[in-house]
């Protein structure tokens, strides 16, 4: 059966409703009128059951079109409002359109109304998918970020599980085992100089384990991070990086209070991580600048290097998995990272996020630090040439 159209009409005139009603039905049009002459009516038929399209006389005895397009556009701004009416100059008209009236049709050309009934009718309906479409597209975009900020607190928390399981029960056994052997070497006889040769062996091979056990649990999550906060965090990783690659690691603050706000910590912390392996894989650098430093209620990390510089293409390239990850995490946090560089002078990585408690500023400031600002890029640039 055909789907029967809703109407609404604000129309004093019994005769002229009826021409309206014939002119529809001469189109083929199946539909349900109801008609109003009043606003209390008017609002009561709007709350009552939206309509799907209201058909409007201009000029009425108690009331009037403009009262009656403002209370639709207000109570029910996605239903299509089209003026029927004797006489509608065109400055009027336009003024209606212009106001949010749908149509216009000028009871002499009621042939026209059919026509612009279906027309609205099929306008009101794309915008309706339209938004709804908008609205999906909102709704998977946060159910993105929610799973997005899960599976990074998933993966910290089982990161930081496994680092301490490692560092305390696998530390803790092979240091039984040390001091087991260092018993068992005590009673061994002085002649038995192999055996002893062994257990001396055996010991230093525990020592290097126990390195080892030390060194993963630390990769997994630093317990610093954790204990002295980030700027005791990447201190320690700035001193890492220059020792095991050589390149000179320079690190400056200006924060006299430790921050130990936990995804602020581990965001900065894991940016940095990803920014150095890029310095030791991408940049063939000889010295890198680290400068964390508060601005306006926003931690800021800028790490430069005097490398090879990053392109534009490869800064905007879609595949670049890590500097969209970079992004995604200081994104979480209603953060950024800018990512800038120029040919054979470096490249420029700042992590900007915003600390709901904004670390004091050390007055005194830290010795080392030069600036509290970032340079522009070419400043920074001309500060810093190649070698
Ligand atoms: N410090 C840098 N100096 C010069 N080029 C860089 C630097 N950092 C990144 N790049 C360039 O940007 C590209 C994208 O970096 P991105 O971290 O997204 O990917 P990747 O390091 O190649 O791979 P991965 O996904 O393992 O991180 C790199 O391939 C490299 O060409
Ligand atoms: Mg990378």
């Amino acid at each position: 059966m055909k789907k029967q159209i809703q109407i609404l009409m604000v129309e004093d005139d019994p005769a002229d409703a009826e021409l309206v009603k014939y002119a529809l039905r001469k189109d083929g049009l199946a539909f349900i009128i109801e008609r109003v002459e009043t606003s209390e009516d008017f609002l009561r038929a709007m709350a009552a059951d939206a309509p799907d399209v209201i058909l409007s006389d201009y000029a009425l005895p108690t009331f009037d079109g403009y009262s009656a397009l403002a209370l639709a556009q207000k109570m029910l701004p996605d239903v299509p409002f089209i003026f029927v009416t004797g006489t509608l100059g065109e400055e009027v008209a336009i003024e209606t359109l212009k106001n949010g009236a749908t149509d216009y049709v000028l009871k002499l050309r009621l042939s026209r109304l059919a026509p612009a009934v279906h027309r609205a009718l099929r306008e009101a309906k794309e915008r309706t998918e339209r938004k709804q479409a908008v609205e999906q597209l909102r709704q998977s975009h946060e159910q993105l970020r929610a799973l997005s900020v899960y599976l990074q607190h998933v993966r910290e928390e089982e990161r930081m599980r496994i680092s301490r399981a490692v560092h305390d029960e696998l530390g803790q056994a092979l240091t039984g085992l040390k001091i087991d052997l260092s018993w068992l070497s005590s009673r061994l006889p002085k002649q038995m100089n192999p055996l002893l040769e062994k257990t001396r062996s055996m010991s230093s091979h525990i020592d290097e384990t126990i390195q080892t056990v030390r060194r993963i649990s630390t990769e997994l999550r630093p317990g610093i991070l954790d204990h002295l906060g980030l700027v005791a965090a990447i201190e320690w990783q700035a001193n890492e990086f220059q020792t095991r690659t050589g390149i000179q690691c320079r690190f400056a603050h200006a924060l006299d209070r430790t921050i130990l706000d936990e995804n602020l910590n581990t965001a900065f912390f894991r940016i940095f991580q990803e920014t150095l392996t890029n310095i030791i894989r991408h940049a063939n650098a000889t010295r890198v600048e680290v400068d964390l430093y508060d601005e306006e209620g926003h931690l800021i990390l800028e790490i430069r290097d005097n490398g090879r510089g990053i392109t534009r293409q490869q800064i905007f390239n879609m595949k670049s998995i890590g500097l969209l990850g970079m992004r995604e995490r200081a994104g979480l946090l209603g953060g950024e990272v800018r990512i800038q560089g120029a040919p054979k002078t470096g490249t420029k990585v700042t992590i900007s996020i915003p600390c709901t408690a904004p670390p004091r500023t050390n007055k005194r400031h830290n010795e080392n630090s030069y600036s509290r600002r970032p340079r522009s890029s070419t400043a920074w640039a001309e500060a810093n040439p190649r070698r």
